[in-house]
């Protein structure tokens, strides 16, 4: 070794020796300065959270390193920060400032929470994150994460952000694995986008804005799902090549048009393939059968033509198959009655005429749902459909059905949802309906039955959901009625482990006749229903998970357990309510309007969970029982049209949640309205036709406005600004806790998917 070269050496030595001793001091004093940041974190969450603090209260400024504070990961050796999961610890505010003072931040999870303002732009800062999870917040703005190029997990969903994405994608794409930004306000264009992120896998874009074409490079990923959009155009042949990796693709609900291409079938892992509700047109590519692992084939909503290509049998995985609204008429197609293993057989909102039999899919073996709704079927129900031998949910709604319902309906012991509503059927529910006892949901309403309700229907003791309205159905109510709903725990607990709702695609159809529309608390629900929440909602229901809170008679303890209603309105039943209608502890909404109901309401209905109780339209007479007084939620109270009288019970004006009040027509009701209070806030069109009841003077005083009177299905609510602020409070509230129940299930359904994946 020469001289020169030992000098270099040594030189070197040196070099290394003062890197090694610069990186030990810088990082030595690093963790010093990552746990400074975070105390700073600490107090910015302090500052923005006066009442709610969540976990990072415990980060103690005493320890010696923050590695061991709740949401925090340090990297292995304990030498630097590297994770921040605050996930789901009530943080609103903007986002912290300081981020990027934290150089080996690699994860950063904020998301459930109420973050609102923009993505700061020292976010974009963090050279090292390479999991970043912002989903469930609120915030806005435009997408801003240029320089954030070791990304491999970008999770913004459900956020109001907005604009185009063209300027971070590809920008950030270098290693990009997962990114899912779905449920935003993006806009514009996608199709340039994605072309050089090499690495990605699995892209959500659904419920934005998009618009223009598809991007034709979709094929290499694994999921892709860009559903709820305004894309056009048709898909490419060429998009598909031999090398496609895709295993779920959702296109649905855009403006796609044309012939779905043959090559498809290049997608081999293909799972789940879903176009439903674009405007797909021409037969079926027989190449579709040899996607042997296919298990969910949604194509309704769009134009294909009738003839399914036998092929299709091939699909030996095939669990949920739907053609519902193809403008198919005539007989169902014959092949529907050969796909053995289907489970799902959706078909509605077609123009079927008949078929029902000859189809044989009343004779499939697995079939689970069937959902022959709003067709064109007319004549007898064909006793057949008790034969089936798995259905769980039968709905045939809207049809032209006539006859009565055949008591073998009875056989059908794995039923847990019948609808026949708006149909023809006549003749009287048969007393066999008492053998379901897994049935949670009845719906004959708005067809011309008649006769008593049999007391049998007690024995069906899942049966929380009974819609028997606008039929003419007479007699007393049997006490028997109240025993329905008493223990639905058992269905529950089965559909828990069977997961049952987990994937279909008619819920929202369904959804929309299990909410009655127009009573609140239901009402809300209505506003908030997109594809995924009816499938969350439809499956909250199904396994017992309550969807708002009630509370029972004297209490004000709101409670989220399931609730059911009782829809009896528009027949001509007779006589007194029973007073073992107290018993119906799992009801919250009891419809009776527009019957002959006459005597006493019974005071047992002060022991109710009632959210909403109408009589409107019925023969009641007596005094109204005080303890209506008791029913602290209770926001919907329609007495009106009676024969009540004696004095006014000054108990109401406890019912702070009312938010519609009608005593109208009861001429010899009596006494004087408070002043103050919730009843104060009602308008004079709540206590028409009340000769002996004497109001504020200021409520007779409103100028008289002549309303509309709302439709039966569909009614908007209108109130006076008081009352409305408290209902809004509330409505947030719920849809609030309906999002997140949503949110939350959605994103569990969909990781125990990918897993399985
Ligand atoms: C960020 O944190 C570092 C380290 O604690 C500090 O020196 C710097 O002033 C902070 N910057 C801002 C903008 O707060
Ligand atoms: C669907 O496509 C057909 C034929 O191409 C066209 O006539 C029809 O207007 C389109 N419908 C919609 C809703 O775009
Ligand atoms: C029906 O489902 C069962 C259980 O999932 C399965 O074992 C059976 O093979 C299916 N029947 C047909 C005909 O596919
Ligand atoms: C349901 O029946 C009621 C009462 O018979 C009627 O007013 C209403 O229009 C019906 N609804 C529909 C959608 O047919
Ligand atoms: C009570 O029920 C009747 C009959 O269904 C309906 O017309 C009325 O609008 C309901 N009242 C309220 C306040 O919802
Ligand atoms: C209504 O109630 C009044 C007072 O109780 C009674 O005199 C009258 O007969 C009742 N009318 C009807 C039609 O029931
Ligand atoms: C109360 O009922 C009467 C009779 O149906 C109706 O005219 C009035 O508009 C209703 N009032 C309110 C506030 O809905
Ligand atoms: C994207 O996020 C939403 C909301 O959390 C979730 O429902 C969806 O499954 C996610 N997409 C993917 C591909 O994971
Ligand atoms: C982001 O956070 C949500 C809510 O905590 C979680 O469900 C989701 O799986 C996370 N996303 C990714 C891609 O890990």
């Amino acid at each position: 070794m020469s001289e020169d070269e030992t000098d270099q050496c040594r030189r070197f030595s040196f070099i290394v020796f003062f890197i090694l001793i610069t990186v030990q001091i810088v990082s030595g004093s690093s963790l010093q300065t990552d746990k400074e940041v975070l105390l700073d974190l600490k107090s910015f969450l302090n500052y923005q959270n006066r009442v709610n603090r969540g976990r990072c209260m415990e980060w103690n400024e005493q320890s010696a390193s923050p590695c061991d504070w709740p949401g925090i990961t340090c990297s292995s050796n304990g030498g630097r920060v590297t994770g921040i999961n605050l996930s789901g610890y009530d943080i609103s505010g903007t986002i912290f400032g300081n981020f990027s003072a934290l150089t080996e931040l690699s994860d950063l999870d904020l998301s459930k929470n109420t973050i609102s303002g923009e993505i700061v732009a020292d976010l974009s800062r963090c050279k090292n994150l390479k999991y970043l999870n912002l989903s469930h917040n609120i915030i806005q703005g435009k997408l801003n994460l240029i320089g954030l190029n070791s990304l491999e997990t970008l999770d913004l969903a459900v956020n109001r952000l907005s604009g185009g994405i063209q300027s971070n994608f590809p920008a950030i794409c270098d290693r990009l694995i997962i990114a899912n930004i779905s449920a935003n306000r993006f806009s514009g264009r996608i199709d340039n986008c994605f072309e050089e992120c090499w690495n990605l896998q699995y892209l959500d874009l659904s419920s934005n804005n998009f618009s223009g074409q598809m991007w034709p490079g979709f094929q290499r990923l694994r999921e892709f799902s860009v559903s709820e959009n305004f894309l056009t155009g048709d898909v490419l042949a060429s998009t598909f090549t031999e090398h496609c990796n895709l295993e779920i693709l959702d296109l649905s609900e855009n403006h796609l048009y044309g012939e779905v291409p043959k090559e498809v079938s290049n997608c081999k892992g293909l799972v789940t393939l879903n176009l439903w509700g674009n405007n797909f047109t021409g037969v079926l590519p027989s190449e579709i059968g040899l996607l042997s692992n296919l298990k969910g084939l949604y194509l309704g909503s769009n134009n294909f033509s009738r003839e399914i290509p036998d092929s299709l049998l091939n699909c030996s995985k095939l669990a949920f198959l739907d053609l519902s609204k193809n403008g198919f008429g005539g007989d169902i197609q014959e092949i529907f009655g050969r796909f053995n293993q289907v489970m799902y057989l959706v078909l509605h909102g077609n123009s079927y005429t008949g078929g029902i039999i000859s189809s044989g899919i009343l004779k499939l073996q697995n079939v689970s749902r069937l959902d022959l709704s709003s067709n064109k079927f007319s004549g007898p129900l064909q006793v057949e459909f008790s034969e089936m031998p798995s259905v769980e949910f039968l709905i045939l709604a809207f049809n032209n059905f006539s006859g009565s319902i055949p008591p073998e309906f009875g056989n059908l012991l794995h039923l847990q949802a019948l609808d026949l509503s708006f149909n023809r059927l006549t003749g009287s529910i048969p007393p066999a309906i008492g053998k379901l006892s897994r049935l949670l949901w009845l719906m004959l309403a708005n067809n011309s039955l008649t006769g008593v309700i049999p007391p049998e229907i007690g024995n069906c003791s899942s049966l929380l959901w009974l819609n028997l309205a606008n039929n003419q159905l007479s007699g007393k109510i049997p006490p028997e009625l109240s025993n329905i709903g008493r223990n639905a725990t058992p269905t529950f607990e089965s559909n828990k482990q069977n997961n049952r709702g987990k994937a279909g695609s008619s819920e929202c159809l369904v959804i929309k006749r299990w909410i009655p529309a127009d009573y609140t608390p239901f009402s809300f629900a209505y506003n908030l229903l997109t594809r995924k929440s009816c499938r969350t909602i439809w499956r909250r229901l199904l396994e017992g998970y309550g969807l708002f809170p009630i509370c029972i008679g004297g209490s004000m303890v709101r409670t989220l357990q399931i609730s059911g209603y009782l829809q009896l309105a528009g027949n001509q039943f007779a006589g007194e309510v029973p007073a073992e209608i107290g018993k119906m502890q799992n009801f919250s909404i009891f419809n009776l309007g527009i019957n002959e109901f006459s005597g006493k309401l019974p005071p047992e209905i002060g022991r109710l969970p009632l959210s909403l109780f109408n009589v409107s339209h019925n023969k009641f007479s007596g005094e109204i029982p005080p303890e209506i007084g008791q029913l602290r939620c209770l926001q919907n109270l329609d007495l009106s049209y009676n024969n009540f009288s004696g004095s006014f019970p000054k108990s109401l004006n406890y019912l702070t949640e009312l938010s519609k009040f009608n005593i109208s027509y009861n001429p010899f009701i009596s006494g004087a309205i408070p002043t103050t209070g919730q009843l104060a806030t009602f308008e004079k069109e709540s206590f028409l036709g009340n000769p002996l009841l004497v109001l504020p003077a200021f409520i007779n005083n409103t100028s008289d406005t002549t309303e509309e009177s709302p439709t039966n299905w569909e009614y908007e609510y209108g109130g006076k600004p008081n009352k409305q602020t408290i209902w809004d409070v509330f409505l947030v509230s719920l849809a609030a806790f309906l999002i997140f129940g949503v949110l939350s299930f959605i994103v569990t359904w969909k990781c125990f998917h990918f897993k399985q994946n």
